[in-house]
Protein backbone atom coordinates (compact mmCIF):
# COMPACT_ATOMS: atom_id res chain seq x y z
CA UNK A 1 0.00 0.00 0.00
CA UNK A 2 1.52 3.55 -1.25
CA UNK A 3 2.63 6.06 2.01
CA UNK A 4 -0.36 8.83 1.56
CA UNK A 5 1.15 11.99 2.24
CA UNK A 6 -1.27 14.25 4.18
CA UNK A 7 0.05 18.20 3.60
CA UNK A 8 -3.59 18.72 1.36
CA UNK A 9 -3.89 22.40 1.89
CA UNK A 10 0.14 23.60 3.57
CA UNK A 11 -1.72 25.35 6.20
CA UNK A 12 -0.69 25.20 9.89
CA UNK A 13 -1.58 22.08 11.58
CA UNK A 14 -0.89 23.75 15.14
CA UNK A 15 -3.36 26.23 16.86
CA UNK A 16 -2.94 27.79 20.18
CA UNK A 17 -6.14 29.91 20.53
CA UNK A 18 -5.69 30.71 23.68
CA UNK A 19 -6.97 34.60 24.33
CA UNK A 20 -4.65 37.10 24.88
CA UNK A 21 -5.67 40.05 27.39
CA UNK A 22 -6.41 42.30 24.35
CA UNK A 23 -8.64 39.50 22.41
CA UNK A 24 -10.94 39.29 25.58
CA UNK A 25 -10.88 43.63 25.09
CA UNK A 26 -11.89 43.66 22.01
CA UNK A 27 -14.59 41.13 22.90
CA UNK A 28 -16.03 42.94 25.43
CA UNK A 29 -15.59 46.43 23.21
CA UNK A 30 -17.21 44.66 19.92
CA UNK A 31 -20.09 43.24 22.35
CA UNK A 32 -20.88 46.25 24.14
CA UNK A 33 -21.09 48.67 20.97
CA UNK A 34 -22.88 45.80 19.48
CA UNK A 35 -25.67 46.02 22.26
CA UNK A 36 -25.56 49.64 23.19
CA UNK A 37 -25.64 51.35 19.42
CA UNK A 38 -26.33 48.71 17.00
CA UNK A 39 -29.46 47.24 19.11
CA UNK A 40 -31.15 50.18 19.20
CA UNK A 41 -32.62 50.75 15.58
CA UNK A 42 -31.76 47.28 14.36
CA UNK A 43 -35.26 46.85 12.90
CA UNK A 44 -35.89 50.07 11.74
CA UNK A 45 -32.94 50.30 9.86
CA UNK A 46 -33.77 46.79 8.41
CA UNK A 47 -37.71 47.79 7.41
CA UNK A 48 -36.34 50.78 5.99
CA UNK A 49 -33.20 49.86 4.42
CA UNK A 50 -31.43 52.51 5.84
CA UNK A 51 -27.61 52.59 6.36
CA UNK A 52 -26.07 52.89 9.37
CA UNK A 53 -24.36 56.28 9.27
CA UNK A 54 -23.95 57.03 12.43
CA UNK A 55 -22.81 53.63 13.83
CA UNK A 56 -20.56 53.45 10.97
CA UNK A 57 -18.37 56.98 12.31
CA UNK A 58 -18.68 55.36 15.53
CA UNK A 59 -17.13 51.94 14.52
CA UNK A 60 -14.54 54.10 12.69
CA UNK A 61 -13.82 56.34 16.10
CA UNK A 62 -13.24 52.67 18.02
CA UNK A 63 -10.33 51.51 15.33
CA UNK A 64 -13.41 48.68 13.87
CA UNK A 65 -12.51 49.86 10.18
CA UNK A 66 -8.94 48.98 10.17
CA UNK A 67 -8.56 47.10 12.67
CA UNK A 68 -5.57 45.08 11.02
CA UNK A 69 -3.85 47.63 9.27
CA UNK A 70 -0.78 49.32 10.50
CA UNK A 71 -0.85 52.13 12.90
CA UNK A 72 1.49 54.17 10.65
CA UNK A 73 -1.77 54.49 7.96
CA UNK A 74 -4.24 54.67 10.76
CA UNK A 75 -5.13 51.11 11.43
CA UNK A 76 -5.49 49.18 14.84
CA UNK A 77 -2.17 46.76 13.61
CA UNK A 78 -4.01 44.13 14.98
CA UNK A 79 -4.30 40.09 13.94
CA UNK A 80 -6.75 38.35 12.60
CA UNK A 81 -7.98 36.63 15.21
CA UNK A 82 -9.34 40.35 16.81
CA UNK A 83 -10.81 40.78 13.59
CA UNK A 84 -12.81 37.57 14.12
CA UNK A 85 -13.98 37.94 17.29
CA UNK A 86 -14.79 41.28 16.79
CA UNK A 87 -16.67 40.10 13.12
CA UNK A 88 -18.96 37.58 15.67
CA UNK A 89 -19.59 39.82 18.00
CA UNK A 90 -21.14 42.76 15.57
CA UNK A 91 -23.25 40.22 13.55
CA UNK A 92 -24.79 38.77 16.76
CA UNK A 93 -27.34 42.03 16.73
CA UNK A 94 -25.91 43.55 13.12
CA UNK A 95 -25.07 41.89 10.14
CA UNK A 96 -25.81 44.82 7.92
CA UNK A 97 -23.08 47.08 9.82
CA UNK A 98 -21.17 43.94 10.30
CA UNK A 99 -20.74 43.51 6.50
CA UNK A 100 -19.81 47.23 6.10
CA UNK A 101 -17.12 46.28 8.47
CA UNK A 102 -15.60 43.45 7.01
CA UNK A 103 -15.56 44.82 3.19
CA UNK A 104 -13.64 47.58 4.91
CA UNK A 105 -11.13 45.78 6.36
CA UNK A 106 -10.83 42.74 4.37
CA UNK A 107 -11.53 43.63 0.70
CA UNK A 108 -10.40 47.21 0.64
CA UNK A 109 -8.12 47.77 3.32
CA UNK A 110 -5.96 44.46 3.54
CA UNK A 111 -5.63 44.52 -0.57
CA UNK A 112 -4.45 48.06 -0.41
CA UNK A 113 -1.84 47.49 2.21
CA UNK A 114 -0.81 44.42 0.87
CA UNK A 115 -0.30 45.10 -2.57
CA UNK A 116 -0.79 48.93 -2.97
CA UNK A 117 2.15 51.42 -3.43
CA UNK A 118 2.90 54.01 -0.65
CA UNK A 119 1.28 56.84 -2.45
CA UNK A 120 -1.64 54.81 -2.37
CA UNK A 121 -1.60 53.82 0.89
CA UNK A 122 -0.84 57.79 1.89
CA UNK A 123 -3.46 58.70 -0.24
CA UNK A 124 -6.20 56.71 0.12
CA UNK A 125 -5.65 53.71 3.15
CA UNK A 126 -4.92 56.54 5.67
CA UNK A 127 -8.36 57.40 5.58
CA UNK A 128 -9.86 54.28 5.11
CA UNK A 129 -8.66 52.36 7.99
CA UNK A 130 -9.73 55.16 10.35
CA UNK A 131 -13.10 55.19 8.73
CA UNK A 132 -12.40 59.09 7.48
CA UNK A 133 -14.22 57.30 4.07
CA UNK A 134 -15.16 54.13 3.69
CA UNK A 135 -14.24 51.40 0.60
CA UNK A 136 -15.94 49.28 -1.70
CA UNK A 137 -14.77 46.19 -3.71
CA UNK A 138 -15.83 45.69 -7.32
CA UNK A 139 -15.63 42.68 -9.03
CA UNK A 140 -18.98 41.58 -10.00
CA UNK A 141 -21.12 42.20 -12.69
CA UNK A 142 -24.33 41.33 -14.89
CA UNK A 143 -22.55 38.49 -16.48
CA UNK A 144 -19.93 37.71 -14.52
CA UNK A 145 -20.53 36.60 -11.04
CA UNK A 146 -18.87 33.06 -9.66
CA UNK A 147 -17.39 33.28 -13.26
CA UNK A 148 -15.09 35.95 -12.24
CA UNK A 149 -12.31 35.33 -15.33
CA UNK A 150 -15.43 36.49 -17.33
CA UNK A 151 -14.57 40.47 -17.06
CA UNK A 152 -16.60 42.78 -19.20
CA UNK A 153 -15.78 46.21 -17.49
CA UNK A 154 -12.90 47.20 -19.67
CA UNK A 155 -10.48 49.75 -18.90
CA UNK A 156 -8.15 50.69 -22.38
CA UNK A 157 -4.80 52.07 -21.90
CA UNK A 158 -4.31 55.65 -22.96
CA UNK A 159 -0.86 56.51 -21.83
CA UNK A 160 -1.05 58.74 -18.68
CA UNK A 161 -4.89 57.04 -17.99
CA UNK A 162 -6.58 53.82 -18.41
CA UNK A 163 -10.13 54.68 -19.76
CA UNK A 164 -12.39 52.61 -17.58
CA UNK A 165 -16.35 51.58 -18.70
CA UNK A 166 -18.61 49.06 -17.71
CA UNK A 167 -21.08 48.07 -14.88
CA UNK A 168 -20.90 46.39 -11.56
CA UNK A 169 -23.58 44.81 -9.73
CA UNK A 170 -24.48 43.99 -6.10
CA UNK A 171 -21.70 46.24 -4.65
CA UNK A 172 -21.65 46.15 -0.70
CA UNK A 173 -21.35 50.11 0.71
CA UNK A 174 -22.23 50.98 -3.41
CA UNK A 175 -24.09 54.29 -2.33
CA UNK A 176 -21.84 54.90 0.76
CA UNK A 177 -18.36 54.80 -0.33
CA UNK A 178 -15.74 56.71 -1.02
CA UNK A 179 -13.29 54.76 -2.58
CA UNK A 180 -13.61 51.93 -4.89
CA UNK A 181 -11.37 48.85 -5.57
CA UNK A 182 -12.50 48.10 -9.32
CA UNK A 183 -11.54 45.04 -11.47
CA UNK A 184 -11.54 44.82 -15.30
CA UNK A 185 -10.16 44.04 -18.27
CA UNK A 186 -7.32 45.61 -19.74
CA UNK A 187 -6.40 43.29 -22.50
CA UNK A 188 -8.88 40.50 -23.22
CA UNK A 189 -6.51 38.14 -25.57
CA UNK A 190 -4.81 37.83 -22.34
CA UNK A 191 -7.96 36.25 -20.48
CA UNK A 192 -6.91 36.33 -15.96
CA UNK A 193 -3.42 37.81 -17.42
CA UNK A 194 -5.61 40.68 -18.66
CA UNK A 195 -7.13 41.79 -15.61
CA UNK A 196 -6.52 45.08 -13.36
CA UNK A 197 -7.01 46.62 -10.04
CA UNK A 198 -8.05 50.26 -9.88
CA UNK A 199 -8.70 52.39 -7.32
CA UNK A 200 -11.54 54.98 -8.07
CA UNK A 201 -12.66 58.02 -6.46
CA UNK A 202 -16.65 58.13 -6.29
CA UNK A 203 -16.51 62.10 -7.88
CA UNK A 204 -14.98 61.73 -10.70
CA UNK A 205 -16.79 62.41 -14.25
CA UNK A 206 -18.49 59.25 -15.66
CA UNK A 207 -19.31 57.26 -12.35
CA UNK A 208 -22.63 56.77 -11.45
CA UNK A 209 -24.12 55.00 -8.21
CA UNK A 210 -26.80 53.11 -10.38
CA UNK A 211 -30.51 51.57 -7.98
CA UNK A 212 -29.64 50.45 -4.72
CA UNK A 213 -31.35 46.55 -4.47
CA UNK A 214 -34.50 45.50 -2.34
CA UNK A 215 -32.88 43.03 -0.43
CA UNK A 216 -34.18 40.14 1.21
CA UNK A 217 -31.53 40.19 4.85
CA UNK A 218 -28.83 42.51 5.58
CA UNK A 219 -31.30 45.58 4.29
CA UNK A 220 -29.31 48.20 6.33
CA UNK A 221 -26.31 47.99 3.88
CA UNK A 222 -26.59 49.44 0.93
CA UNK A 223 -25.94 47.29 -2.31
CA UNK A 224 -25.78 49.19 -5.41
CA UNK A 225 -25.24 48.48 -8.81
CA UNK A 226 -22.41 51.18 -10.49
CA UNK A 227 -21.84 52.02 -13.83
CA UNK A 228 -18.38 53.44 -15.25
CA UNK A 229 -18.83 55.75 -18.54
CA UNK A 230 -15.42 56.66 -19.85
CA UNK A 231 -14.06 57.33 -16.67
CA UNK A 232 -10.71 58.40 -16.58
CA UNK A 233 -8.43 56.73 -14.09
CA UNK A 234 -4.89 57.82 -13.39
CA UNK A 235 -2.00 55.16 -14.57
CA UNK A 236 -1.09 55.68 -10.84
CA UNK A 237 -4.28 54.38 -9.30
CA UNK A 238 -3.49 50.88 -10.95
CA UNK A 239 -2.57 48.09 -8.19
CA UNK A 240 0.36 46.20 -8.44
CA UNK A 241 2.18 45.22 -11.81
CA UNK A 242 -0.18 45.29 -15.11
CA UNK A 243 -1.83 42.05 -14.83
CA UNK A 244 -2.30 41.41 -11.10
CA UNK A 245 -5.82 42.06 -10.83
CA UNK A 246 -7.44 38.69 -11.08
CA UNK A 247 -4.35 37.54 -8.58
CA UNK A 248 -5.20 40.76 -6.83
CA UNK A 249 -9.64 39.83 -5.92
CA UNK A 250 -8.77 36.18 -5.15
CA UNK A 251 -5.88 36.74 -2.64
CA UNK A 252 -8.06 39.93 -1.67
CA UNK A 253 -11.49 37.37 -1.16
CA UNK A 254 -9.37 34.74 0.51
CA UNK A 255 -9.09 36.97 3.18
CA UNK A 256 -13.05 38.49 2.85
CA UNK A 257 -14.11 34.63 3.08
CA UNK A 258 -12.70 34.71 6.68
CA UNK A 259 -14.50 37.75 7.68
CA UNK A 260 -18.01 36.66 6.41
CA UNK A 261 -17.34 33.17 8.14
CA UNK A 262 -16.88 35.03 11.32
CA UNK A 263 -20.09 37.28 10.22
CA UNK A 264 -22.04 34.14 9.62
CA UNK A 265 -20.66 32.83 13.08
CA UNK A 266 -21.85 35.69 14.45
CA UNK A 267 -25.34 35.59 13.25
CA UNK A 268 -25.84 31.60 14.32
CA UNK A 269 -24.16 32.77 17.75
CA UNK A 270 -26.94 35.56 17.86
CA UNK A 271 -29.93 33.51 17.32
CA UNK A 272 -28.99 30.58 19.20
CA UNK A 273 -28.21 32.85 22.20
CA UNK A 274 -32.01 34.33 21.72
CA UNK A 275 -33.56 30.93 20.84
CA UNK A 276 -32.18 29.40 24.37
CA UNK A 277 -33.19 32.55 26.21
CA UNK A 278 -36.67 32.60 24.75
CA UNK A 279 -36.87 28.48 25.71
CA UNK A 280 -36.01 29.02 29.53
CA UNK A 281 -38.70 31.23 29.33
CA UNK A 282 -41.63 30.27 27.22
CA UNK A 283 -44.23 27.97 28.49
CA UNK A 284 -45.79 25.05 27.11
CA UNK A 285 -47.74 22.16 28.58
CA UNK A 286 -47.10 23.15 31.97
CA UNK A 287 -43.05 24.01 32.03
CA UNK A 288 -40.60 26.10 30.26
CA UNK A 289 -40.19 24.62 26.78
CA UNK A 290 -36.75 24.03 27.06
CA UNK A 291 -37.08 21.23 29.17
CA UNK A 292 -39.09 19.60 25.89
CA UNK A 293 -36.66 17.21 24.97
CA UNK A 294 -37.52 18.46 21.57
CA UNK A 295 -36.62 21.96 21.70
CA UNK A 296 -33.50 20.77 24.44
CA UNK A 297 -31.75 18.79 21.65
CA UNK A 298 -32.20 21.28 19.15
CA UNK A 299 -30.35 23.60 21.48
CA UNK A 300 -27.65 21.03 21.89
CA UNK A 301 -27.58 20.42 18.08
CA UNK A 302 -26.76 24.59 17.63
CA UNK A 303 -24.55 24.73 20.38
CA UNK A 304 -22.23 21.81 18.63
CA UNK A 305 -22.47 23.63 15.02
CA UNK A 306 -21.61 26.82 16.46
CA UNK A 307 -18.70 25.41 18.33
CA UNK A 308 -17.43 23.35 15.23
CA UNK A 309 -17.43 26.57 13.27
CA UNK A 310 -16.12 28.74 15.46
CA UNK A 311 -13.12 26.11 15.12
CA UNK A 312 -12.71 26.43 11.84
CA UNK A 313 -13.27 29.91 11.63
CA UNK A 314 -10.64 30.75 14.29
CA UNK A 315 -8.00 27.87 12.42
CA UNK A 316 -8.63 30.49 9.51
CA UNK A 317 -7.46 33.37 11.39
CA UNK A 318 -4.80 31.82 13.16
CA UNK A 319 -3.48 30.55 9.36
CA UNK A 320 -3.38 34.00 8.77
CA UNK A 321 -1.79 35.36 11.22
CA UNK A 322 1.01 32.64 11.03
CA UNK A 323 1.58 33.34 7.65
CA UNK A 324 0.08 30.50 6.45
CA UNK A 325 -1.79 29.45 3.45
CA UNK A 326 -5.50 30.18 4.00
CA UNK A 327 -7.42 29.67 0.69
CA UNK A 328 -8.64 26.47 2.16
CA UNK A 329 -9.07 26.82 5.66
CA UNK A 330 -11.04 30.27 4.93
CA UNK A 331 -13.01 28.52 2.49
CA UNK A 332 -13.63 25.93 4.54
CA UNK A 333 -14.68 28.01 7.41
CA UNK A 334 -16.93 30.29 5.25
CA UNK A 335 -18.65 26.74 3.59
CA UNK A 336 -19.75 25.58 6.75
CA UNK A 337 -20.41 28.68 9.07
CA UNK A 338 -22.82 29.97 6.31
CA UNK A 339 -24.44 26.35 6.99
CA UNK A 340 -24.67 26.69 10.18
CA UNK A 341 -25.86 30.45 10.08
CA UNK A 342 -28.59 29.12 7.82
CA UNK A 343 -29.78 26.31 10.05
CA UNK A 344 -29.51 27.89 13.22
CA UNK A 345 -31.22 30.60 12.52
CA UNK A 346 -33.68 28.37 11.07
CA UNK A 347 -34.42 26.44 14.27
CA UNK A 348 -34.19 29.54 16.14
CA UNK A 349 -37.38 31.13 14.58
CA UNK A 350 -39.17 27.26 14.69
CA UNK A 351 -38.32 27.38 18.53
CA UNK A 352 -39.82 30.81 18.82
CA UNK A 353 -42.95 29.68 17.08
CA UNK A 354 -45.46 32.57 16.17
CA UNK A 355 -43.21 34.74 17.98
CA UNK A 356 -40.20 33.80 15.83
CA UNK A 357 -42.30 34.98 12.77
CA UNK A 358 -42.90 38.77 14.04
CA UNK A 359 -40.46 41.23 13.70
CA UNK A 360 -39.61 42.48 17.42
CA UNK A 361 -38.11 38.95 18.06
CA UNK A 362 -35.16 39.71 15.76
CA UNK A 363 -34.71 35.63 14.36
CA UNK A 364 -36.39 36.02 11.33
CA UNK A 365 -34.09 39.43 10.49
CA UNK A 366 -31.11 36.76 11.23
CA UNK A 367 -32.85 34.22 9.45
CA UNK A 368 -32.60 36.23 6.28
CA UNK A 369 -29.69 37.97 7.04
CA UNK A 370 -27.82 34.51 7.49
CA UNK A 371 -28.71 33.41 3.52
CA UNK A 372 -25.96 35.65 1.45
CA UNK A 373 -23.24 34.26 3.85
CA UNK A 374 -23.78 31.37 0.97
CA UNK A 375 -23.82 34.06 -1.63
CA UNK A 376 -21.66 36.67 -1.68
CA UNK A 377 -17.47 36.55 -1.54
CA UNK A 378 -18.11 32.87 -3.47
CA UNK A 379 -21.00 30.91 -3.34
CA UNK A 380 -21.24 27.60 -1.17
CA UNK A 381 -20.35 26.07 -4.61
CA UNK A 382 -17.30 28.34 -4.87
CA UNK A 383 -15.71 27.71 -2.21
CA UNK A 384 -16.47 23.55 -2.55
CA UNK A 385 -14.58 24.18 -5.91
CA UNK A 386 -11.51 26.11 -3.64
CA UNK A 387 -11.57 23.47 -1.44
CA UNK A 388 -12.03 20.53 -3.61
CA UNK A 389 -8.68 22.04 -6.02
CA UNK A 390 -6.86 22.63 -2.99
CA UNK A 391 -7.10 18.77 -1.74
CA UNK A 392 -6.40 17.15 -5.01
CA UNK A 393 -3.72 19.68 -5.73
CA UNK A 394 -0.44 17.94 -6.26
N1 LIG B 1 -4.57 33.29 -4.86
C1 LIG B 1 -3.72 33.56 -5.87
N2 LIG B 1 -3.96 33.22 -7.15
C2 LIG B 1 -5.11 32.57 -7.41
C3 LIG B 1 -6.04 32.24 -6.40
C4 LIG B 1 -5.73 32.64 -5.07
N3 LIG B 1 -6.55 32.39 -4.05
N4 LIG B 1 -7.09 31.60 -6.96
C5 LIG B 1 -6.82 31.51 -8.28
N5 LIG B 1 -5.64 32.09 -8.53
C6 LIG B 1 -4.94 32.22 -9.82
C7 LIG B 1 -4.65 30.85 -10.41
O1 LIG B 1 -3.43 30.32 -9.93
C8 LIG B 1 -4.58 31.16 -11.89
O2 LIG B 1 -3.34 31.74 -12.21
P1 LIG B 1 -2.26 31.00 -13.19
O3 LIG B 1 -3.00 30.73 -14.46
O4 LIG B 1 -1.17 31.98 -13.31
O5 LIG B 1 -1.87 29.76 -12.47
C9 LIG B 1 -5.62 32.27 -12.05
O6 LIG B 1 -5.79 32.85 -10.76
C10 LIG B 1 -6.95 31.77 -12.56
O7 LIG B 1 -7.38 30.78 -11.65
P2 LIG B 1 -8.37 29.64 -12.07
O8 LIG B 1 -7.91 28.99 -13.33
O9 LIG B 1 -8.55 28.75 -10.89
O10 LIG B 1 -9.69 30.48 -12.39
P3 LIG B 1 -11.17 30.00 -12.60
O11 LIG B 1 -11.73 30.76 -13.74
O12 LIG B 1 -11.25 28.51 -12.63
O13 LIG B 1 -11.92 30.58 -11.29
C11 LIG B 1 -12.61 30.66 -9.03
C12 LIG B 1 -11.50 30.34 -10.01
C13 LIG B 1 -12.07 30.20 -7.67
C14 LIG B 1 -13.89 29.89 -9.33
C15 LIG B 1 -12.85 32.20 -9.03
O14 LIG B 1 -13.41 32.61 -10.25
C16 LIG B 1 -13.74 32.67 -7.90
O15 LIG B 1 -13.31 32.77 -6.76
N6 LIG B 1 -15.02 33.01 -8.22
C17 LIG B 1 -15.90 33.59 -7.22
C18 LIG B 1 -15.81 35.08 -7.22
C19 LIG B 1 -16.35 35.68 -5.97
O16 LIG B 1 -16.03 35.26 -4.87
N7 LIG B 1 -17.15 36.73 -6.13
C20 LIG B 1 -17.64 37.44 -5.00
C21 LIG B 1 -17.78 38.85 -5.38
S1 LIG B 1 -17.13 39.98 -4.25
C22 LIG B 1 -18.36 40.26 -3.13
O17 LIG B 1 -19.27 39.53 -2.93
C23 LIG B 1 -18.06 41.51 -2.39
C24 LIG B 1 -19.12 42.18 -1.68
O18 LIG B 1 -19.47 43.32 -2.01
C25 LIG B 1 -19.58 41.60 -0.38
Amino acid sequence: MPRIENDLDKSTDTMDFNLSEEHLMIREAARDFANNELLPGVIERDTNQTFPTEQVKKMGELGFLGMMVDPKYGGGGMDTLSYVIAMEELSKIDASASVIVSVNNSLVCWGLETYGSEEQKQKYLTKLATGESIGAFCLSEPEAGSDATSQRTTAVDKGDHYLLNGTKNWITNGGSADYYLVIAQTDRDKGHRGINAFIVEKSWDGFEVGPKEDKLGIRGSDTHTLNFNDVKVPKENRIGEDGFGFKFAMKTLSGGRIGIAAQALGIAAGAYDLAREYSKIRKAFGTEICNHQAIAFKLADMHVNIEAARHLVMKAAWDKDQGANYDMSGAMAKLQASKVAMETTVEAVQIHGGNGYVKEYHVERLMRDAKITQIYEGTSEIQKIVISRGLLRD
